[in-house]
Order: C-alpha cells, then sequence, then structure tokens
C-alpha cells in the first residue's frame, strides 16, 4: 500500500493506492472526518458492484449509511443530478460534520464532489475512485464540476477531498476499452513529468495483469498530480501543464461527437503537439517519435481524419484561449514541457505542421 500526502493552500489529505483498500474506508472516514452519517453516492454500474463492502466498512466504523446511485454516464452529471443528491442530503438529515462518499469513476467524483462542496457551504467528502481516470487524475487536486447544456464542467468549485482511498482491485471490473483510454493520461502525466515512467510505457506498456506495476504506476501519476497541485492549486501556472495535448485533445472530443474516450483524443493530442514542436526545432523528432509509438502500443490513436480547420475552428471555444492568444503546453524533451502563450495564426500554424505531420529527418 502507497500512502500520499498532499498538501495545498487550502487544506492537506492522505491518499492512499493498494489493492483491497476498500474495507478500510470506514477506518479512513472515521480518522480524517468522524461524524455519525456517511452519505454514500456512486452510480449504477459501481453500486451494486462495490456498494456492499463500502457500506459494511462505514458501518464498521460506526456510521449511520444513507446510499444514493446515480444513473451511470457523463449526460448525470447535471444539474438535475445536483439537485437531486442535495435535496436527499437534506431529507436524510446530514449535517456539516458528517461525510460524503463519492465511490465511482469521474463522473461521481466531480458530481458528489460538487454537492459535497455547496451543501450547507461545504461538507467533508471522501473520494473513492474505481475507474483509472479518477485513479491517476480526477480523484486529486479538488476540482469538482457538472456539465451545463452549454458545454462540460461549466458548473463547479475547488472542494478538497478530506481523504482520497484508490482500491487498485476495483481496476478489474472495468472495461478492457476503457482502460485502454485511460492510458492516453498516463502517457501524458510520462511526458510532462516524468522520464523514467515514459520509459516504463515504452518497454512495456500498461496493463492491469502486475498489482505491484499497477500500484506504481497510479501512485506515480498521484503524486505527479500531487506535485503540481501542490504549486498551483487554482491553476494560474504550472497546473496549465496538466493540459498537455488536451487543447487539441477537447477539440477531437467535440468533432469526434464524444465517440472517442477522452484519453484517446489527448493521446492523438499528444502526438499532434509534438510532431508540431519537433517540426519547429522545439523538441527532437526523435521524441516526436517516441511519443507516437507508446501512445499506438497502448492501441491509442495517433492520428485523426479531421481536417485542421475543424480543430481551429473548436480550439478557439477552449478555456485555455485568451483572446487573440493561445495557451499552450509545449514538448521540449520528455518530462520537459512549458507553457506558452502564442498568437491565434501561429497555434494555427502547429496544428497545421503536427497534424500534417510533417516528419523532420524521417
Ligand atoms: N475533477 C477533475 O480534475 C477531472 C479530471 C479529469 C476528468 N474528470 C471528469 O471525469 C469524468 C470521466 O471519468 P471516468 O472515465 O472515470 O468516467 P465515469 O465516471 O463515467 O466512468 C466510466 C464508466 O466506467 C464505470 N466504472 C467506473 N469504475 C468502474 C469499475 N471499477 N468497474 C466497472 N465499471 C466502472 C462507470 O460506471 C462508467 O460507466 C468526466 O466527467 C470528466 O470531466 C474530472
Ligand atoms: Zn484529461
Amino acid at each position: 500500500m502507497k500512502d500520499i500526502h498532499v498538501k495545498v493552500a487550502s487544506g492537506e489529505y492522505d491518499v492512499k493506492v493498494g489493492a483491497g483498500l476498500l474495507d478500510d474506508i470506514g477506518s479512513v472516514a472515521r480518522a480524517s472526518v468522524g461524524g455519525r452519517q456517511a452519505f454514500l453516492v456512486s452510480d449504477s454500474h459501481v453500486m451494486p458492484l462495490y456498494g456492499r463492502r463500502a457500506q459494511a466498512s462505514l458501518e464498521q466504523a460506526e456510521y449511520v449509511v444513507s446510499t444514493v446511485t446515480v444513473e451511470a454516464g457523463e449526460a448525470h452529471k447535471s444539474m438535475k443530478s445536483l439537485t437531486g443528491l442535495l435535496e436527499q442530503m437534506a431529507s436524510s438529515g446530514l449535517t456539516r460534520d458528517d461525510v460524503v462518499v463519492a465511490l465511482g469513476g469521474g463522473m461521481i467524483g466531480d458530481l458528489a464532489g460538487f454537492a459535497a462542496a455547496v451543501y450547507m457551504r461545504g461538507c467533508a467528502v471522501i473520494q473513492i475512485p474505481t475507474s483509472l481516470l479518477a485513479m491517476v487524475d480526477s480523484s486529486v487536486g479538488g476540482k469538482t464540476a457538472v456539465d451545463l447544456d452549454a458545454g462540460k464542467n461549466l458548473a463547479g468549485a475547488f472542494w478538497q477531498p478530506a481523504a482520497v482511498v484508490a482500491d487498485t482491485a476495483c481496476l478489474r471490473t472495468v472495461s478492457a476499452n476503457l482502460l485502454e483510454d485511460s492510458c492516453g493520461e498516463i502517457i501524458k502525466y510520462g511526458v510532462m513529468r516524468d522520464p523514467e515512467l515514459f520509459s516504463s510505457l515504452e518497454r512495456q506498456p500498461f496493463g492491469i495483469s502486475d498489482p505491484h506495476r499497477v500500484e506504481a504506476v497510479v501512485s506515480r501519476c498521484i503524486k505527479l498530480k500531487r506535485d503540481v497541485v501542490a504549486a498551483d492549486e487554482r491553476e494560474s501556472g504550472i497546473r496549465e501543464q496538466l493540459n498537455l495535448g488536451h487543447t487539441i485533445g477537447h477539440a477531437i472530443e467535440a468533432e469526434k461527437n464524444y465517440a472517442w474516450g477522452h484519453g484517446s483524443c489527448v493521446a492523438a493530442g499528444l502526438v499532434c503537439m509534438a510532431w508540431a514542436d519537433a517540426a519547429l526545432g522545439i523538441c527532437e523528432p526523435e521524441t516526436a517519435q517516441r511519443i507516437e509509438t507508446v501512445v499506438a502500443a497502448h492501441g491509442l490513436p495517433t492520428d485523426t481524419s479531421i481536417p485542421i480547420n475543424r480543430l481551429y475552428g473548436r480550439s478557439l471555444s477552449d478555456k485555455k484561449r485568451h483572446g487573440s492568444e493561445m495557451r499552450l503546453v509545449e514538448i521540449h524533451a520528455i518530462g520537459d514541457v512549458h507553457v506558452k502563450q502564442v498568437p491565434l495564426e501561429s497555434w494555427r500554424r502547429i496544428l497545421k505542421l503536427g497534424c500534417n505531420r510533417s516528419k523532420p529527418g524521417k
């Protein structure tokens, strides 16, 4: 079991990573929050798989447990679900001294985290991520949100959890497609800050057959995210590095009508940025080739058939656009990236260079 301490301006908490930790969430909640009631939120896929064990652990720690199941799927990360949760919290008599337990993937983490952030102006939440993406990314860092009709994550709050418990054994029931997709974010962490992690992915693509490797890789990613978030809780500086591959990734997601997973789109975006940076002499062509090879080895897309002007058009509504400029994460080498703001004309050129795959030196 790995224990990672997160310290940000607004508080500190521990992230536990290991197989079988689901049975410990009651004692973690007791030690980190206390209170009388636990409000356990999960989705319609995860609750039948792990709800009983989570509830039993909470009851063993002498909590009175209310359980709520939200329909699975991003469509339910909505204001309607949020209102439903808040009403149920109130009718179950939850107080500010009690604890919300978010058991599920990033969708439940964001939704229940946001409900906890606003219920009685803030109630403690414990994140129990069950998907790979939620373990390596969304459960740590304190971003919570729901989607609006106008776009994803448009209503939300920064609300740090009181504790995070990642039971890596839960990954065994995640679909192979979803596991593969989330590897896009793991590769991103390697490119962003960790040449050693990247090399290990080159030697052997990530998979869940070896529990030691799963624990090592998940906790490595959490540490990388922790370091970035600790330095910049509210994304005004270094935290922007986490957006590596995401500007193009989000444009691909929208163009593909969300039929491609987020991690797959980020992976394709990463490859595109890498080749653009190689064409501009910012990184070596070999670096771009290594990134493309790792992405492909994980079964993720290295290319899209989307015309550049469509990607460019989509990217204009990205939150990383600042007026007539775009903020990008440039790849200088594996483990060495820099945030840079460029005029939109240069951004269009970068997209062209990356997506048209001019591979210098090849
Ligand atoms: N807050 C943040 O910092 C942050 C960062 C990245 C992504 N996100 C958000 O996270 C969400 C995506 O996360 P996700 O990929 O986990 O999506 P998700 O929560 O929708 O989970 C994907 C699917 O996997 C199922 N699932 C989860 N764990 C399972 C398990 N152990 N066994 C079987 N099925 C399981 C879910 O029921 C769902 O059907 C998006 O809403 C995104 O906006 C938030
Ligand atoms: Zn992402």
